[in-house]
Formats: C-alpha cells, structure tokens, sequence
C-alpha cells in the first residue's frame, strides 16, 4: 500500500452487470486505484443478490423499513453510508440495466434518513462508441440522486466500442478509471 496522503474514506462499489465483463474490468481498475490509496474498498456484485423490484406499498414511507425480505434495503443502508458510491454498469437500450433501477427504487425505503455519501462515481460501458449513448445513463444517476441533495455526480467514465466480454483489456480509460481511484 503507498503512503497515506488523506483520511481513508469508505467506498462501496456496485457492479451491475449479470456477467463478468467490460463494465466489471473497468470498476476493478478504479477499486484498485483507490485501494492503492489507502481506501476501504466493498463490492457488491447484484447478481449474487436477491433484490425484488419495489411493489410501491409505501409502508416504507411509515416505518422506514422495506416489507420486501431480500437484500435490497441491506445493500441500500451500505450505499448511504459509504462516503463513495461507485456505479458500475453496462448500457442496456441506452440506459442502466433493470437491477440497478430496481437497486433505485429500494432505495425509497432510506432515503428520508440522514446518509453520508456526498459522491458518486460512475463507470459505464457500451457498444457503439457515441458520447450521447451514455446520456440515459448519468440522466437516471442524476435524477436518483435528486432524492439526495447533499450527493453529487462528481465523475463519470463512459466507455464505448466495446461489446464482447473482455473487449475492454488494453483500453486506455481502464488507467484512467484508476488515477481517479487514487485522487479520491
Ligand atoms: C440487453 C442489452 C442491451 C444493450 N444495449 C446497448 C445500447 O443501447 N447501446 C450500446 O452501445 N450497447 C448496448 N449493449 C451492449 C453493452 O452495453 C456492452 O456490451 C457492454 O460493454 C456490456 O458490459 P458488461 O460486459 O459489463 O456486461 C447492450 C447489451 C445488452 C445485453
């Protein structure tokens, strides 16, 4: 580990992807950056994850807790409590993929609370290789977030032109995803 230059921040990252690919390399090259920094890092991985979509009950709303017995509101209690939240996903039809939307909606259950978190860092991948292919995707970060005032949508890596599983090896943004690891 290098010389500790700041205060250690907790860091959770989220993979999105149902399958270990582009989007997943280029979150490990964050996580490594930032682990070299001295962070703490946890992934969470939502296809190990039980998370059913939100029935829109609303007895969150009351009780602060979700009825909904899975992972979702475990997961959604770590993100609010991180420092960072690290979204890591492939761009499905222009947009994040259902389990991340549905991590969103799960979050309704803790967003009146106090949270930490005043970061998000996003790291997307895609096929076609156009800056807009990514604009469904900071727009949903950004209108999530709009439940978090106090957080921001500090940095953002969209990675397109890659499509197969590991067509991302070799791709200068995975140094990139790293050096933002390390100046967190
Ligand atoms: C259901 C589905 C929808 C997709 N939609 C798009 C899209 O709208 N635009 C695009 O450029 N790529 C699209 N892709 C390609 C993925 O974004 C791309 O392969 C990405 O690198 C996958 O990341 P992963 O390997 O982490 O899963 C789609 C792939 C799938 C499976």
């Amino acid at each position: 580990m290098e010389k500790q230059q700041h205060q250690p921040k907790k860091i959770i990252v989220i993979y999105t992807s149902y399958r270990r690919g582009n989007s997943e390399r280029l979150g490990d090259a964050f996580s490594k950056g930032a682990e070299a920094a001295g962070h703490l890092i946890e992934k969470i991985y939502l296809r190990d994850q039980t998370l059913q979509y939100c029935t829109g009950c609303e007895a969150c709303e009351k009780t602060g807790h979700c009825v909904l017995n899975d992972d979702g509101e475990k997961i959604a209690r770590k993100m609010v409590q991180a420092d960072v939240v690290a979204l890591v996903t492939p761009v499905y039809f222009g947009n994040i993929p259902g389990p991340l939307k549905t991590l969103f909606d799960r979050m309704n259950a803790v967003y009146r609370q106090p949270y930490c978190f005043r970061k998000v860092v996003v790291f997307a991948t895609a096929d076609q290789n156009r800056p807009e292919m990514f604009d469904g995707v900071w727009q949903s970060v950004e209108s999530w977030l709009l439940a978090f005032p106090e957080a921001e949508l500090a940095e953002r890596i969209g990675v397109g032109g890659v499509n197969r599983r590991g067509e991302i090896e070799g791709h200068p943004a995975l140094r990139q995803a790293e050096a933002l690891g390390r100046r967190l």
